[in-house]
Formats: structure tokens, C-alpha cells, sequence
């Protein structure tokens, strides 16, 4: 019968049967798949997984720290953190397209997530480990959606180091192709990571970069990341974490308004609180709050957040509108 521990059991026995005395690397999104699958497999093969996090400066507040502590503390995994903060900065300056954007931080991710990798495969041949194999967070609706074929991942590396082969190809393993979400939670919840890891909200790849509308900025991110760190502070505090799908918190950057703070007349940005509810986030219903919670939440970001003097909900359900705003 189905239990978690049974699941876990033969999880771990096939990853050490497949990946053998070989090495494996994982990258970590700091979502529940990724971190799952991590953990699953460094509770396999310990010291022959290494994880990759590449920070893009575009995570909310605390994000990065958890998994540069709390998920190490809790699985004791090895971490490669890559800071590429400016890189991404520096890549996105001037943009203001959605569809560019989301280009361009896909584009970025890859780039340097494959250095981060070609660099841990060049150290360990430098003792004599492959790695032969690539850790994926699969869960069975991804499988079914994408045909079903197991495969292989065939990473391209353009920042050929020390030598290696232009084409390394790596075999994948996916200890949770055959677990729904709900399910992979609760191996996570058995594996001993914590809470707000195994219960987290989805968070769309490219991070705040696509809930400022606009050019994205080191000082509109800081902005965005206060309002929006108030905002799921309150959430948690009134318990509707777990009811709301999610809760993008959005910056128009380009729009302004005015309005009368503390002596005199401002002219600030609005901030759009967008909380859906939703099964499986192709269709959503904004999600009827209570309005003491969303007075608190527009109080503590016009009063502490500068350069915000508007709060404003969205009423719009998918369709018509997306989740995201971009
Ligand atoms: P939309 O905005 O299309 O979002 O209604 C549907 C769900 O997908 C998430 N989302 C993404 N997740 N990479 C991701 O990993 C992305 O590029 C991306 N774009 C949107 C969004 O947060 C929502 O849960």
C-alpha cells in the first residue's frame, strides 16, 4: 500500500542502483519539486550529489537564505550558490517587454547554470568522479503531459572548461515521475525539510522580474520585495496562506499618482495585491479576502514602503486575465 516511508524506501534502493558510485548534480530552484528530489537523493548517494542554486537577484526576501541554511541544515547536501545578481541586472537593463524579459532571464539561467555545472564536473575529474548523472524534480503530470519517455539530458556546455567534451550527457534521474504534487509534499514533510519549503506557494521561474511592470531595476526589486514580504506576512498571520492559490504582489513602475503622506502631496507607484484561488492554475477566481486583512496589508505597505502611496486589488479571474501580470 501506498505511505510515504514505503515510497521513500524504494526511491532511495533505485537511485543507488542506478547512479551506482558515480557523482550527480541537482540544481535548486528553491521550489518543492527540486528541493524534494534533492533531498530524496542526497539521502541515497550523500556526498556523490551536488546541488546548484544560481541566486538571479530576483527571489523575494529570505528566499536564497533558505535554501543556503535552512535546506542545507536540514538535508546536509553540498551547495553550489552562484551569485549572478548583476549579471542579471546588468542583462535586463532597459528592458521593459514582458516577452523579452522572460527571454532574457531564460537565456541567462541557462548560461549560468551550465558554467556552474561544467565547473563541478571539471573539479571532480580532477579526482577522478564522473558525473554522470542530472537530478530532475519530473512529477507524473509532467511526464504525462510530455509523452512519457524517459530521457536523457543533453547539456550543451558554451563555457567549455579545462577540456571537457563539448557534449556531456548526463542520464536523468527523477526519483518523483510517478507522485502528484500533494504526494512529493509529503515526502518532503517525511524527509524532515521545512515547512515553509514543503508548503510553498508556486513562484513563477523568472521571480520578481516579471511582477514589475516595467524595466526592472535593483531599487524597484527592493521596493517590490518589502511590499511583497508584507503582504505574506499578513497572509500567514490570518492563516490564508495554505486557502489562497498564490498572491503576486506587482509593481507599476511606470505609473504614478498622487497622493498626501505624513505633510505634503507624494507622488508615488501603486502596488496590485492579485490573490487567486485555483485547482491547478490554468483557471483562477480572485479570491474574495477579507477586507480587515487586505486594510492591514495596504497600511503597513503605504506606511512603510517608500515611494508606494496606492494599494490596489485585483478583481480579474484567469480568463481573462493570467495569473502574473506578465
Ligand atoms: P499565468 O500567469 O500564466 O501563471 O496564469 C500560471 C502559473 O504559472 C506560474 N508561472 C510560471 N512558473 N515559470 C514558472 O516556473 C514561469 O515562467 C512562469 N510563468 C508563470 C504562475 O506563477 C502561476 O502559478
Amino acid at each position: 500500500s501506498w505511505t510515504t516511508g514505503n515510497v521513500i524506501e524504494e526511491q532511495v534502493a533505485a537511485i543507488r542502483e542506478q547512479v551506482g558510485t558515480k557523482r550527480a548534480i541537482c540544481g535548486l530552484s528553491g521550489g518543492v519539486d527540486s528541493a524534494v528530489a534533492a533531498a530524496l537523493v542526497q539521502k541515497a548517494i550523500g556526498s556523490q550529489l551536488t546541488c546548484v542554486y544560481v541566486d538571479h537577484g530576483l527571489m523575494r526576501q529570505g528566499e536564497t537564505e533558505q535554501v543556503e541554511k535552512d535546506f542545507v541544515a536540514a538535508t546536509g547536501v553540498q551547495l553550489k550558490v552562484v551569485d549572478a545578481e548583476e549579471r542579471f541586472l546588468a542583462a535586463l537593463a532597459g528592458v521593459s517587454d514582458p516577452e523579452e524579459k522572460r527571454k532574457i532571464i531564460g537565456r541567462e539561467f541557462i548560461r549560468v547554470f551550465e558554467q556552474a555545472q561544467a565547473e563541478i564536473v571539471a573539479e571532480s575529474a580532477g579526482e577522478g568522479e564522473d558525473v554522470a548523472f542530472l537530478v530532475q524534480g519530473t512529477l507524473y503530470p509532467d511526464v504525462v503531459e510530455s509523452g512519457g519517455g524517459t530521457g536523457t539530458a543533453n547539456i550543451k556546455s558554451h563555457h567549455n572548461v579545462g577540456g571537457l567534451p563539448e557534449d556531456l550527457e548526463f542520464a536523468l534521474v527523477e526519483p518523483l515521475r510517478k507522485l502528484f504534487k500533494d504526494e512529493v509534499r509529503m515526502v518532503g514533510q517525511e524527509l524532515g525539510l521545512p515547512e515553509e519549503i514543503v508548503q510553498r506557494q508556486p513562484f513563477p521561474g523568472p521571480g520578481l522580474g516579471i511582477r514589475i511592470v516595467g524595466e526592472v531595476t535593483k531599487s524597484r526589486l527592493d521596493l517590490l520585495r518589502q511590499a511583497d514580504a508584507i503582504a505574506r506576512e499578513e497572509l500567514t498571520a490570518a492563516g490564508l496562506d495554505r486557502e489562497i492559490w498564490q498572491c503576486p504582489v506587482v509593481l507599476l513602475a511606470e505609473v504614478r499618482s498622487v497622493g498626501v503622506q505624513g505633510d505634503g502631496r507624494t507622488y508615488g507607484h501603486p502596488i496590485v495585491l492579485r490573490p487567486v484561488s485555483s485547482e491547478d492554475a490554468m483557471t483562477a477566481d480572485w479570491t474574495r479576502m477579507p477586507y480587515d486583512v487586505l486594510a492591514r496589508i495596504s497600511t503597513r505597505i503605504t506606511n512603510e514602503v517608500a515611494d508606494v502611496n496606492r494599494v490596489v486589488l485585483d478583481v480579474t479571474s484567469k480568463p481573462p486575465g493570467t495569473i502574473e501580470w506578465e
